[in-house]
């Protein structure tokens, strides 16, 4: 099994820029790819984490005069992968073509580094909206590698339907439900999923965080973000932007960023709220993730059957494997959540 090439040659978000200060090197996975990440004084560098002279893998390197430094021989390497140079050699190496290292596109947007495989792939990582937006506070969160698919991570995501059985108490209750309206839109190259609602949810953290709730929308940018954004009477209440890293086929790494807006509680104290209130969530589905993973592995080929509530059908794995979708709206779906 190989990922689509529509998931291969994107653009992915690898590491937050904080996690890779000037003089570090660090390690990252990409669709089964090793890539060496590392930081100067001025640029980032991503190199395929295999020095071209004898096999050693760069990211065991340090950065030293600017560049990546192979530990074996000293080979040091700048960020777009020339050889800057051959320790006891007194040879000009820069312009040799044969010595260089493979250098992958990078680029840093808002506190995140994207990476691409490809040479196909655009010249901008295309972002979501609202993920720069100045008049938003925003905080990042991430939480390492996971064991499990990125795309059944995006399913889940996309699901409101296990949030009142695995997360119960916490967003919503199994033993108590509201009546909502469910809204499915096709945008030929993402879908959305709109829940309309005449209040919050009936957990622990809508209760806390919430005062009105009229409608919350998911939205899949294929082929690894999903955005959730709760609207309350007048205005958005909470933005979520969550990316899911393919690392390798079973293990992803989920990157969050959080946006709300400006002024309703200083910037610390909502971020202090929605950790501790998200975090026993994001362990609930951390764990679910690498179950259901095992028994996928323990059964072989994965088969799923899709109920009356999966009501996207086989839509999001349609655009995670680059098919573009109708667009159009599906009639309103009834349910209780
Ligand atoms: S293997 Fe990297 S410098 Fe020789
Ligand atoms: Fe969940």
């Amino acid at each position: 099994m190989s990922f689509p090439s529509a998931v291969r040659d994107a653009w992915h978000m690898v590491a937050l820029s904080r996690d890779v200060g000037a003089g570090t090197v660090r390690k990252v996975t990409l669709c089964d790819t090793p890539i060496a990440l590392f930081r100067n004084d001025r640029d980032l560098g991503a190199l395929i984490d295999r020095c071209p002279h004898r096999n050693y893998p760069l990211s065991e390197g340090r950065v030293h005069r600017g560049a990546l430094e192979c530990p074996y021989h000293g080979w040091r390497f700048a960020p777009d992968g020339a050889c800057a140079a051959v320790p006891g050699c007194a040879v000009e190496t820069a312009d040799d073509t044969r010595l260089r290292a493979d250098a992958l596109r990078v680029a840093e947007r808002h506190g995140a580094i994207f990476v691409t495989l490809s040479d196909t792939a655009p010249a901008e990582p295309p972002l979501p909206p609202d993920f720069g937006n100045p008049d938003l506070d925003h905080f990042w969160w991430q939480q390492g590698t996971w064991e499990g698919r990125a795309f059944d991570a995006i399913e889940n995501v996309m699901d409101p339907f296990h949030t009142n059985h695995l997360h119960h108490g916490f967003i919503r209750r199994r033993d108590r439900r509201l009546p909502v309206d469910l809204v499915v839109t096709s945008h030929g190259d993402g879908i959305d999923m709109a829940i309309e609602q005449t209040q919050p949810d009936l957990g622990l953290m809508s209760r806390f965080l919430e005062r009105d709730r009229q409608r919350s929308v998911s939205r899949y940018y294929p082929p690894t973000t999903v955005q959730a954004r709760w609207e309350g009477q007048t205005r958005l209440t909470l933005c979520v932007t969550a990316i899911f890293t393919p690392a390798t086929q079973t293990t992803f790494t989920p990157f969050a960023r959080f946006s709300t807006p400006r002024g309703l509680a200083p910037g610390w104290l909502k971020q202090a709220a929605i950790r501790m209130f998200l975090a026993p969530v994001v362990a609930q589905d951390r764990r679910a993730l690498a179950l259901q993973h095992g028994v996928i592995t323990r059964f072989g080929n994965p088969q799923f059957t899709s109920g009356p509530g999966d009501i996207l059908g086989n839509r999001l794995h349609r655009l995670w494997r680059g098919e573009v979708l109708e667009r159009g709206q599906d009639a309103k779906v009834r349910a209780h959540l």
